[in-house]
């Protein structure tokens, strides 16, 4: 985990979240490929920041460690609690779900970090990820921003593929993935429809099912 990373977040949060109003088309496509992961019941946003992407769904506990981000999830309706995903002050088994979105590329040991997720995911919950391509013109466009945006600072960034050895590796059956934003960055101008599967779009969600 890393203090530094976090503090960023926690000077600049409104910036952070102004960026998705002045980038509705965006944020709406992202918001409709979640839509088609994002299941029913007792559900937790790890990385929940400003809670962006969570107040439009069921998800109704959130947390992070910028005190600043959780401010405004809070004013969101979201019940936030102040934390590092490594070490979770949830006991085992507490979420039917848990969402993860564009924050796995900001954790120095994720694997660790996910394990710590499943940990406190019920049996047969559902593990959401949320993750820039990192193949695509997105992922790439990304990589250059992050040597000037501090917002993107240390990122790694995944390849599907990736993903889907890392749920092989945490005990999560993966289910399926939906993608969106084919039209190339910076912008895009028309809300885009989730297309399932990987390869084509930016943004890219999985779903899997934590196994027995
Ligand atoms: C790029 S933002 C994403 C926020 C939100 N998920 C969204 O999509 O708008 C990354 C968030 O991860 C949080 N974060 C950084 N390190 C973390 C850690 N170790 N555990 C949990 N959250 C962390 C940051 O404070 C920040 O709010």
């Amino acid at each position: 985990m890393s203090r530094e990373k976090v503090s960023y977040y926690d000077k600049n949060w409104q910036e952070y979240d102004d960026w998705y109003d002045t980038h509705q088309a965006i944020y709406q496509s992202e918001i409709k490929a979640l839509e088609r992961v994002i299941p029913s019941g007792r559900g937790l946003e790890i990385g929940i920041g400003t809670g962006r992407f969570s107040f439009h769904f069921s998800v109704r506990f959130g947390l992070d460690p910028s005190f600043n981000m959780l401010k405004l999830a809070m004013e969101r309706n979201i019940k936030v609690v102040q934390g590092f995903g490594e070490i979770l002050p949830f006991k085992n088994e507490s979420f039917h779900f848990i969402s993860i979105v564009f924050t796995i590329e900001l954790i120095a040991d994720p694997l660790c970090f996910l394990k710590e997720a499943v940990r406190a995911l019920k049996k047969n919950g559902t593990l959401i990820l949320g993750i820039i391509d990192r193949n695509s013109l997105w992922g790439k466009f990304y990589k250059q921003k992050s040597a000037q945006s501090k917002f993107y600072t240390g990122f790694h960034f995944f390849s599907p593929e990736e993903i889907l050895e890392i749920y092989q590796n945490i005990n999560v059956e993966f289910k399926e993935a939906y993608q969106t934003l084919y039209q190339p960055p910076p912008n895009i101008i028309d809300l885009e429809e989730p297309k399932r599967g990987f390869g084509q779009g930016g943004f890219v969600v999985f779903k899997g099912i934590k196994k027995e």
